[in-house]
């Protein structure tokens, strides 16, 4: 792979790894926050996406491993 004609697509990668780490973080802090609230059908919703999220991340860096 060359990496000098894929130089845009590693950054855009790279900035998708860092918004969907950002994002995982976020959910976790979101569920606890609800949980704590007694908000159980968000504490829930948000502990989903922080699972989604993480599944994101880990594709892109399953990516990434692979153009290197
Ligand atoms: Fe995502």
């Amino acid at each position: 792979m060359d990496h000098t004609k894929i130089k845009e697509t590693l950054k855009n990668l790279r900035a998708a790894l860092t918004d969907e780490l950002k994002g995982h973080n976020f959910y976790i802090k979101a569920a606890e926050i609800a949980k704590s609230d007694g908000v159980n059908e968000a504490a829930e919703f948000f502990r989903n996406a922080a699972k989604v999220e993480k599944g994101h991340a880990n594709e892109v860096e399953e990516i990434l491993k692979k153009l290197r």
